[in-house]
């Protein structure tokens, strides 16, 4: 196998697997074919040289949430998060990735029986080859690990912020730097169109909503349950997943955090909705709603939520998320409103989305404060190298 792309591959899964996802479910599989054969040819625009590796993306179907059925969306937006940063540290190796769209596509019996065997979906397949042949110098070679260590410094500090952000409205210039489109379009595609929503009525009207609705989410038994498997008590057990109660409430005592661990259980909650707990925690979100200065808002035209198309909004969403933490603004995806379709249908009604689907909402702002943890799969739960 070429060694020299399969290192490439590794490097790019260290940096992409700090992209974000739905309760850090991580739903990425990434699948490399050592000789890609005839048998795959029939997707590919031409045949796999001796010096190129196909890799693929896809959704790893045990990992995927499926609670609600509008989860979809967030796993495919998801896995187009993993495939932006992928895309970027591997052309950062001076790699050329083609892509190859395998969703919304008929494939062969040869795609089919990869996908099952690996209990996935495939996503898409990319050819990588090396942009030259002549062996990398010594400059050549410090210079690409600076710059793959400097992208690391970059992905795996960005975090999702749940508390307070400082009350600054983005002026025009730092909106149109936060939306800048530098990536190609054969990645992020052309039909995601994003904006920082800063109308005042509107962002009452989306605290309504989230006062309304949120309760949804703590109340409703089977998503609770889903998310509570996704929920990390203990700072000290090399969690792979998942997210800490710290990210959510911020740093507490030991005692505090077993209170937690007990109140949030989805049967102890289902009986706490009878005084009203999951109501009051809506109440909490929603203020914190109504101290934004702006959301971040992503739709799709409804005739365009294809698979392909929520990846590749994925990948634009990575583009602006990773600009935002470059300059200081962090993000935090208010997504109980998008999971149903009543809290969807008002908020697309109250911001004008005419035949427009929203498939991502976030409160952003500037935060000074230090990263948290995150935890995260190593590589090799990620990658699987399929030999001839
Ligand atoms: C599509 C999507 C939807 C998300 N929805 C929510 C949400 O509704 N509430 C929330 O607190 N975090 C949400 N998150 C943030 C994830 O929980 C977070 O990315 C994950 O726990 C990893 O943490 P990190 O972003 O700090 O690395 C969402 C992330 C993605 C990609």
């Amino acid at each position: 196998m070429n060694q020299k792309l399969l290192d490439a591959v590794n490097n790019a899964i260290e940096i992409a697997r700090w992209a974000p996802s739905s309760h850090n479910c991580q739903p990425w599989k990434v699948i490399t074919l050592e000789s890609a054969g005839k048998q795959y040819d029939v997707l590919l625009d031409k045949p796999l040289k001796s010096n190129e590796l196909l890799c693929c993306l896809a959704l790893d179907k045990k990992r995927q949430l499926n609670a609600l059925p509008s989860l979809r969306f967030e796993m495919y937006v998801s896995c187009g998060l993993f495939l932006g940063l992928f895309w970027l540290a591997v052309t950062q190796q001076k790699v050329r990735c083609r892509f190859h769209w395998l969703c919304d596509t008929e494939l062969n019996l040869s795609w089919l029986q990869l996908a099952s065997e690996h209990e996935s979906e495939l996503l898409v397949a990319m050819t990588l080859s090396t942009e030259d042949f002549e062996a990398d110098n010594e400059y050549q070679v410090s210079r690409t690990t600076s710059r793959l260590n400097q992208l690391l410094e970059l992905v795996s500090t960005r975090r999702t912020f749940r508390g307070l952000f400082q009350d600054d409205l983005f002026d025009q210039e730092t909106i149109s730097n936060l939306l800048s489109n530098h990536w190609p379009q054969l990645l992020t595609g052309l039909e995601a169109s994003a904006h920082f929503e800063q109308d005042i009525d509107h962002i009452h009207g989306v605290t309504q909503l989230v006062a309304k609705y949120a309760a949804l989410d703590f109340s409703s038994y089977r998503a609770w349950k889903e998310t509570y498997r996704y929920l990390r008590f203990d700072l000290q057990d090399n969690a792979e997943d998942g997210f800490y109660l710290q990210s959510l409430f911020g740093p507490m005592p030991k005692r505090k955090i077993k209170f937690y661990e007990y109140i949030l259980s989805p049967l102890v909650m289902q009986m706490l909705r009878l005084v009203n707990v999951p109501q009051h925690m809506a109440t909490e979100l929603s203020k914190l709603v109504d101290k934004s200065a702006q959301l971040l808002i992503i739709k799709l035209n409804k005739e365009h939520l294809s698979k392909r198309n929520l990846v590749m909004t994925g990948a634009r969403l990575m583009e602006i998320w990773l600009q935002a933490h470059h300059m200081g603004v962090a993000l935090h995806p208010i997504s109980v409103l998008l999971q149903h379709d009543e809290p969807r249908e008002t908020l697309q009604s109250l911001l004008q989305c005419h035949n427009e689907r929203i498939v991502f909402v976030a409160r952003a702002g500037y935060i000074n404060t230090a990263a948290s943890v995150s935890p995260r799969r190593p590589v090799q739960s990620i990658h699987t190298a399929v030999g001839s």
